[in-house]
């Protein structure tokens, strides 16, 4: 197991890192290879990971809507370990539509989801599978510890660096001392929840975003906002998905429902 270096103050901040070790999962380690088969990598035409995403159903990825740059400017990896490397397990997908969750607010970064329907459907196979998701309105209790990976952003790009999925587990926090006044002071809404250790040190980053936070097996979270990373005053925000799981049924099998309704 290699140790992530962590992005903390006492290392260096947003402004002083060096690029290589910006947007990672902090106080991480490489996740083995192809061992969370949900997980995609959102990716500019150009090939550059952006963000992260969950597979749900062969024709759709949950993400966050922060995440849209535009489907015609994105690329859909499933398969893949090393980003940036092609190691052949890959399958790539385009967009055909991207549905933002309609009360997104970019400003308060509430209800920041999204689905993307891909214009072709992944295939499930030893690489790839589907990501279980939490019912309606299910919680997850204080103290749970669940699980986040993801890629990071590449800032030199062009690929000299190799990019291995990294993960780090954390431990879900309150909504009420996420909120406290020493820490998010209000800024949670009911559609967040927050993870991360009193201590700090491990945390989602820039560039994990879109990605799964995972409890006992099921997609709780979708990584949304933060401060910093790894602050001890400051957990990782990440979009409750069990409040959306009724609108991502709807947005899934809403259409099928209808077609062969008669
Ligand atoms: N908004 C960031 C992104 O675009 C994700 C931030 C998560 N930050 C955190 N400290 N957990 O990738």
């Amino acid at each position: 197991m290699r140790y992530n270096f962590v992005v903390s103050k006492l290392y260096c901040t947003l402004a002083t890192c060096p690029p290589l070790l910006l947007g990672r999962i902090v106080g991480g380690y490489t996740a083995a290879p192809n061992s969370i088969k949900y997980i995609v990598s959102l990716q500019s035409t150009r090939g550059q990971h952006f963000c992260g995403g969950s597979l749900v159903h062969r024709y759709w990825v949950l993400t966050a809507a922060h995440c849209n740059i535009g489907a015609e400017h994105m690329m859909i990896v499933a398969g893949d370990y090393i980003v940036n490397t092609f190691e052949g397990t890959e399958q790539y997908a385009k967009p055909h539509r991207l549905v933002t969750h309609p009360l997104y607010n970019r400003s308060t970064n509430d209800a920041d989801i999204m689905l993307i329907k891909l214009r072709a459907p992944m295939v499930l196979n030893k690489y790839v599978s589907l990501a279980p998701l939490p019912r309606q309105g299910t919680g997850v209790v204080e103290g749970r510890v669940c699980r986040v990976s993801g890629w990071g952003y590449n800032s030199l790009g062009g690929g000299q660096a190799r990019f291995t999925l990294r993960t780090v587990t954390v431990p879900i926090v309150s909504t009420a001392r996420c909120n406290s006044s020493e820490s998010f002071n209000g800024n949670i809404t009911a559609n967040m929840i927050c993870a991360g250790y009193r201590t700090g040190g491990k945390d989602a980053c820039k560039g994990d975003s879109g990605g799964p936070l995972v409890c006992g097996g099921r997609v709780y979270g979708v990584v949304s906002w933060g401060n910093g990373c790894g602050d001890a005053k400051f957990p990782g925000v990440y979009t409750a998905v069990s409040k959306f799981r009724r609108w991502i049924d709807q947005t899934i099998y809403g259409s099928y429902l209808r077609c062969t309704r008669y």
